[in-house]
């Protein structure tokens, strides 16, 4: 407020603050600015993407949501992994919320790669997120109407590129994944994610890179983020669907192990078979391939990244990236136009998946 007591020189706390080289959580996930969001059916210049705060879902938490990559391949264009699936995914979250998402699934899926090339971002992350907006107030929304929301941002290496080379730490969380009665946990919802900011925010505090949840009868269930693997004598296990995200970088490395010639386990396993794992890893769109070097202050293996590890890191990233074509068919491609004049939106080209 200023001296006559008017408010001009108030920030606005809508308009989006930009950390750009500010922050100290800049390499943890700090969003630069960019020029458009996809609201509703039209790009609008970032800082006028706002919602009311009487938003339904903003108070009870029943919004779907997805988080999708893109990658710039190695020919100079790029593309969207795995769009069918996240869309897919998206839809079924609605679903099993029990509303409908007001536009089609190809329109959804042309949306998210329209404001990847708005925003010039030859590689990105992707958030659409389909939430019940403004009317009736309490818990039953009523017909509320349903939005849907496209943002794009650059995110580099989810849990930091050290992490992604030499393995993170992680922490059994005090917190555990809800039963499957509890939650819908088949759908990527909003209100789903409380328990993963505080198991995140325990296992940080902790000095901890990441948590690792278990589920409501003591097994293993998945990172804040992320779904896990661990490797044995050569044996892959990962935990079954019961309670986890069905996460689609999982669905991709079980595939990947097929064409193998490798067999996954989706089995429950217990904290103590994960801590004598030869090695772990952590697995998601954001996280990509992580190692586990450590659960509990004990070393996986030997403490860094395994080969089989390995292996599927490199495996993932070929396959991402475009460099193996027996995976083009997660592929949708897209070309983003180089900016020249710095203003405004940029010229786009996209290309059929
Ligand atoms: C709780 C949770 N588990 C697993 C995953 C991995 O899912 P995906 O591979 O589809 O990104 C995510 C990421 O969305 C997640 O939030």
């Amino acid at each position: 407020m200023n001296s006559s007591g008017g408010s001009e020189c108030r920030p606005d706390p809508h308009t989006f603050r930009d950390l750009t080289g500010t922050s100290r959580f800049k390499g943890l996930g700090v969003v630069d600015k960019l020029r458009s969001i996809w609201m509703d059916g039209a790009l609008v210049p970032w800082d006028e993407a706002k919602i009311h705060v009487l938003t339904h879902s903003f108070h009870y938490g029943a919004a779907a949501f997805e988080g999708i990559r893109s990658y710039r391949l190695d020919d100079g264009r790029s593309a969207v992994f795995r769009l069918r699936e996240h869309i897919q995914r998206l839809f079924d979250s609605a679903k099993i919320l029990g509303f409908k998402i007001p536009y089609d699934f190809d329109a959804v899926s042309d949306a998210c790669v329209e404001t990847l090339i708005a925003n010039g971002l030859a590689e990105g992350y992707v958030r659409p997120i389909a939430y019940i907006g403004d009317g009736v107030m309490g818990v039953f929304p009523a017909d509320n109407p349903i939005r849907l929301v496209i943002a794009a941002w650059k995110w580099g290496a989810y849990l930091g590129e050290e992490g992604l080379k030499r393995g993170i730490r992680v922490k059994v969380s005090t917190y555990s994944r809800y039963a499957p009665n509890s939650a819908m946990t088949r759908a990527k919802v909003t209100g789903h994610y409380v328990t993963g900011v505080l198991a995140k925010k325990e296992a940080k505090a902790l000095g901890y890179d990441e948590a690792l949840m278990l589920d409501p009868d003591g097994y293993v269930a998945e990172g804040s983020g992320e779904n896990i693997f661990i490797v044995r004598k050569g044996v892959m296990k990962t935990t079954p669907l019961t309670c986890i995200l069905p996460g689609i970088t999982r669905d991709t490395i079980i595939e990947l192990a097929r064409d193998l010639g490798l067999t996954v386990v989706e089995q429950r396993f217990t904290r103590d078979e994960a801590y004598i794992a030869d090695e772990a890893f952590f697995c998601g769109t954001a996280s990509e391939v992580t190692p586990i070097r450590e659960i509990d202050g004990r070393p996986i293996g030997r403490g860094g990244m395994g080969p089989i590890t390995h292996k599927f890191q490199s495996l993932y990233f070929d396959a991402v990236r475009g460099r193996a074509e027996r995976y083009a068919k997660w592929l949708r491609s897209y070309e983003t136009v180089p900016d020249i004049s710095g203003l405004g939106q940029r010229p786009a080209k996209a290309s059929a998946p």
